[in-house]
């Protein structure tokens, strides 16, 4: 956000720029954030450009995937975190994956019921009887003794069921295995999954050496029922 009057300076989803230019008074900014012009406004005059800089946030990767905080985080970082949670991603090295489709779907709906609904696995029974024929719902609540296993950090993909390696109607893989070391030979592992989650906004990865690895968040905007989200 621009320091001057709040406008979004990034206009486009992706790309690379060296310098950074809010649309609307055109004050510019370099790469480290620094405010480097500002029309009709020298540096010095009224204000002094280095007290006017982006604002910083955190930034951590995992895998290669990059996560931003708009607050230091207070506790230990959120790679170890995710590494002792979700072990099984390892093998799977998603720092090597590339991207082959991105679709958005805006819902007209309170962001917390979809969050509710994608969690509360028990309705898939009754309203997605081929996707449950492979999923084992009950693998998704194993007991753990892992302190970390039910925090805001939270381990694991789709467990499939003892004898299928895939979320397919009869659980065998659809494709050869692409990822990591599994695209190198090593087997699959029986009723294997991967992914991870971050709280209380729905930022999670489903990953399958056979079949899919979708990477996807839920972002609220707007009101909800019980205030901004
Ligand atoms: S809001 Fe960005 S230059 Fe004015």
């Amino acid at each position: 956000m621009c320091r001057h009057r709040g406008h979004s300076i990034c206009a486009e989803p992706k790309g690379n720029k060296r310098r950074l230019t809010c649309p609307y008074h055109a004050w510019t900014y370099d790469q480290q954030g620094k405010l480097v012009a500002a029309p009709s406004l020298d540096d010095g005059d009224y204000i002094d450009y280095a007290e006017w800089g982006l604002k910083k946030v955190h930034v951590e990767t995992w895998q290669g995937c990059i996560f931003i905080a708009l607050r230091e985080p207070t506790e230990k970082a959120l790679a170890a975190r995710l590494d002792s949670v979700a072990p099984q991603m390892l093998p799977l090295e998603i720092e090597h994956m590339k991207q082959v489709a991105q679709s958005t779907k805006i819902m007209n709906a309170n962001w917390k019921i979809l969050v509710e609904n994608y969690h509360e696995c028990c309705h898939g029974a009754g309203n997605h009887p081929e996707l449950s024929a492979a999923m084992d719902l009950d693998g998704m609540y194993e007991e753990t003794d892992n302190p970390d296993r039910f925090t805001e950090f939270y381990g694991g993909g789709a467990p499939v069921q003892p004898g299928m390696v895939s979320l397919t109607k009869d659980g065998q893989p659809a494709s050869q295995p692409l990822l990591g070391e599994y695209g190198r030979g090593r087997p699959v592992p029986d009723a294997f999954n991967a992914g991870f989650e971050i709280w209380p906004m729905l930022t999670k990865g489903l990953f399958s050496p056979c079949l899919w690895a979708p990477l996807w968040g839920v972002h609220g905007r707007g009101r909800g029922v019980d205030g901004d989200a």
